[in-house]
């Protein structure tokens, strides 16, 4: 990775996204109407740079010397992909196993679809990112939660409890994040194997959640659930996309691992019978261009967050045990307890919004133990995340007297 000061691309410039309907700005406005102009927000998980110039130039390029009709995935676009994975992941795919989609979410849904009925069983490891549970319980299906064991300011999986839950003749299939948000945790080799032993003893499916994979800090190495095994391979729905992590997620469009024929047909098969076969043509034109060319944006962005993250990791760690920061191994998203501070959560959470114009993502929405948490997104630029975090220590100070040392 690169030092800051040596950067090719720009990480401080960033844009007034209110009025491009940018999920992430209008929720702050709600949230606080009232909010100073110049604030960014830290909370629906894209980022606040400014898009890797050489994704821009191919999406210029696409437009001016072609039309936006209906298209499908080309054999170059998928020869890329496939690329990709094979030297960025290790992993050995073939052209033919992917799905493009118009985003995780709705694989996700076509999978719960596709491969169980309702009233089956779903598990998914608790606190986790909010769809897991609306496209489980929106169609009918039932949510076995497995939560996370929270020691030592880090998650591991109750492999006990996953048993238990996994021997009910009703649990069909294991929605996984891999990487893990909110708390940005690589899952390790021996830990994937271990599910995977479980879900092959119960013959249960794996849907696999890949898409904050690529952006993974030094020490840690992203294992796609695929890759475990051959066994895994044929009952492992993976999912992809150049979307999180090159900041292009409003142009939808998401590649879907499916190695097993018949679950692939049937995979399609469901997508096609609620209009869902298409993929964004502007969306295939910025991935592909992204995974061949904005490898060093890439890796740029990346020290940029590790940047982040360990200046929010400092600044919380300066209360004295008040703040515990889970420090993130992926992504740009830290998982932040407060216990310590001992104010009720709905109170902590409207002090953040209105006082402290601290716009984060609430630990409530991960899941029942996200209570106490909050996540913080640091994907913007440095100087615009010291100005929030001094707004923070102002007010902590002021309106509670809690002091960093
Ligand atoms: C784990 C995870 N899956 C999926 C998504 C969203 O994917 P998409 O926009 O492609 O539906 C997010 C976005 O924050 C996420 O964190």
């Amino acid at each position: 990775m690169k030092e800051v000061d040596k950067m090719r691309y720009d990480f401080d410039s960033y844009l007034n996204r209110r009025e491009t309907g940018s999920s992430k700005w209008l929720n702050m406005d709600s949230r606080n109407p009232n909010v100073d102009r110049d604030v960014v927000p830290m909370s629906v998980a894209d980022m606040d740079f400014l898009t890797c110039t050489e994704i821009n130039e191919e999406i210029c390029n696409y437009v001016n010397s072609q039309t936006l009709g209906y298209s499908k995935p080309v054999d170059s676009y998928l020869q890329t992909v496939v690329d990709f994975f094979r030297e960025h992941h290790n992993y050995s795919a073939e052209k033919d196993w992917i799905v493009t989609t118009p985003g995780i979410v709705s694989a996700l849904a076509t999978s719960v679809n596709a491969f169980t009925e309702i009233g089956d069983e779903v598990i998914i490891f608790t606190p986790v990112y909010h769809p897991f549970y609306e496209v489980i319980e929106g169609q009918k299906r039932v949510i076995k939660e497995c939560p996370l064991i929270y020691n030592n300011n880090a998650y591991s999986i109750n492999f006990e409890l996953l048993e238990k839950l996994a021997s009910s003749s009703k649990v069909k299939m294991i929605l996984f994040c891999n990487p893990h948000n909110p708390g940005g945790i690589v899952w390790s080799k021996e830990e994937l194997i271990r599910i995977e032993e479980i879900a092959v003893k119960y013959d249960l499916l794996i849907v696999s959640d890949e898409i904050h994979s690529d952006i993974v800090f030094k020490g840690k190495k992203h294992m796609v659930f695929g890759s475990i095994s051959e066994t895994i391979g044929e009952r492992c729905v993976v999912c992809t996309a150049a979307s999180k992590t090159f900041n292009i997620a409003g142009l939808q469009c998401s590649n879907i691992f499916i190695k097993n024929e018949d679950l692939r047909n049937e995979f399609v098969t469901a997508n096609v019978n609620i209009g869902l076969e298409r993929a964004n043509i502007l969306g295939m034109v910025a991935t592909k261009a992204a995974y061949e060319k904005g490898l060093n944006w890439l890796d740029e962005v990346k020290t940029i967050i590790e940047k982040n993250n360990n200046i929010v990791e400092k600044f919380f760690n300066s209360y004295n045990n008040l703040f515990k920061v889970m420090k993130p191994e992926a992504s740009f998203l830290t998982w932040v307890n407060f216990e310590n501070l001992e104010i009720e959560h709905e109170e902590f959470m409207k002090f953040l919004d209105i006082k402290c114009e601290f716009f984060v993502n609430d630990g409530l929405s991960f899941g029942e133990n996200g209570k106490y948490f909050i996540r913080i997104n640091t994907g913007l630029p440095t100087k615009k995340l010291e100005e929030n975090l001094e707004r923070l220590k102002k007010y902590l100070k002021e309106c509670y007297n809690v002091i960093s040392k």
